[in-house]
């Protein structure tokens, strides 16, 4: 295992109708004026918005809003919102939603401090150590794990580039978590948020560190949880302990928990960042339909032995022949994200290869997938990966 700091500063308030007895209190400790920041209305239908605005009123906060932020944010969205902080000297950033949302909220938080434009911000990538406004969250869908960690991705449509950036002033201070807030998402996006936590958890799990058991056997059991109670979420949307379970799942499968400790980069997220990139899909759907393909290229002689843990400790497949069972694994991956109800070729989502030499290039300019990835793939191994998601899959 290699060094690490595990640092985690966000105040978790977790579980039913928290909001009345300790919102207001809690944007109290940072100032009277909220910037509230939410998307293209899900939470004016389902009456979180009334119930928030009624409470910020009677605490006698000043309410500016910032609304409309695209799935995807683009990075327009985001020097509006600095642009709102300046002018109406915001003391706290209000995000309520899922991912992008809150990835938004974190780089108008540091947008206002800074002298570069933000989208300059975005492209100095990790470790921005400029100081930010105050986040609070209110967690709207279970996937990114924006809400506990210190990463935010951001889109410039105009370039075609979605990237990551991050830095400590982009953690939230405090994230509240309602499963309850979860029940009116749609079945299409609870499935690929639930691909997108199983995606972070993948992502760390194959690795090249040596003796991460404590990493390995903790993101084992998420995975499980997610396998588990996706599927009740998606028959029944109101069940409080799928959508719990799958909500704080979420939270601590990207706050560093399972990749502490590992060095090296992913290699699904930066080729699906170019997927969204270039036609805007939504990022969980990429992920699924890429994970078995990236699987079955990076599956050999010398990654067997952790695709036959994968097949063992994750869905219990019990064949003796490691091969075998890797194999069964990754079928069993594909089955399962298609059981969800997600497309699993990039036709279906209206992608074909055309811009499949571009976007491979542009994954591998963008990481170190190349370098650093669990089994290093170069721009020819981008682009079959993306080949092999043109026609449906099989592997056994
Ligand atoms: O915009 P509204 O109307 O709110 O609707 C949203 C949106 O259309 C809807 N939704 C959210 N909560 C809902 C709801 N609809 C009904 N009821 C609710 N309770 O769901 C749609 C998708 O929302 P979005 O926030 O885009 O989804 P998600 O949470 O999956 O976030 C995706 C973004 O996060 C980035 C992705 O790349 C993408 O841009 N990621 C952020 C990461 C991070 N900060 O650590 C890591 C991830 O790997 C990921 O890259
Ligand atoms: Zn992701």
């Amino acid at each position: 295992m290699d060094n690490f700091r595990f640092h985690v500063p966000t105040d978790i308030r977790f579980g039913k109708d928290r909001l009345e007895s300790e919102l207001p209190q809690v944007l109290d400790t940072f100032g009277k004026t909220v910037l509230l920041v939410y998307g293209g209305g899900s939470i004016k239908k389902n009456g979180l918005y009334d119930q928030i605005v009624t409470l910020l009123k009677n605490n006698q906060n000043t309410l500016v809003e910032l609304s409309g932020v695209e799935p995807n944010p683009r990075i327009e969205t985001v020097r509006r919102g600095v642009e709102l902080c300046r002018e109406n000297q915001v003391d706290v950033i209000l995000a309520v939603g899922g991912g992008s949302t809150i990835d938004c909220s974190k780089v108008i938080a540091v947008g206002i401090y800074s002298d570069q434009d933000a989208w300059d911000i975005v492209l100095g990538r990790q470790g921005y150590q400029g100081k930010g406004l105050p986040i609070v969250t209110i967690l709207t869908l279970a996937a990114t794990g924006s809400e506990m960690n210190a990463g935010a991705v951001i889109s410039n449509m105009a370039t075609n580039q979605k990237l990551g950036t991050s830095g400590p002033a982009m953690v939230p201070k405090v994230s509240f978590l309602d499963p309850q807030n979860t029940y009116t998402v749609p079945a299409s996006q609870t499935a690929a948020g639930s691909a997108d936590i199983l995606s972070h958890l993948i992502e760390s799990y194959f690795n090249v560190t040596e003796a991460t058991d404590v990493q390995d056997f903790v993101s084992e059991g998420l995975m499980r949880s997610v396998i588990k109670h996706c599927p009740v979420a998606l028959k029944e949307p109101e069940n409080y302990d799928a959508r719990a379970n799958l909500m704080w799942a979420s939270s601590i499968a990207l706050n560093g928990l399972t990749r502490d400790g590992k060095h090296g980069v992913w290699s699904c997220h930066p080729m699906e960042h170019e997927l969204s990139a270039f036609y805007d899909i939504t990022h969980g759907v990429g992920l699924a339909i890429l994970t078995p393909r990236w699987m079955a290229h990076v599956l050999s002689e010398q990654t067997v032995a952790k695709f036959a843990q994968y097949a063992k400790n994750v869905w219990g497949i019990n064949e003796t022949d490691s091969m075998k069972a890797a194999k069964q694994a990754i079928q069993a991956t594909y089955d399962y994200f298609q059981a969800c109800g997600i497309p699993m070729t990039l036709p279906e989502v209206g992608i074909d290869d055309e811009k499949f030499a571009e976007m491979a290039k542009q994954a591998v300019a963008h990481s170190m997938i190349k370098t650093a990835a669990f089994v290093p793939l170069d721009e020819a191994a981008v682009e079959a990966i993306y080949r092999d998601c043109l026609t449906e899959s099989s592997y056994v």
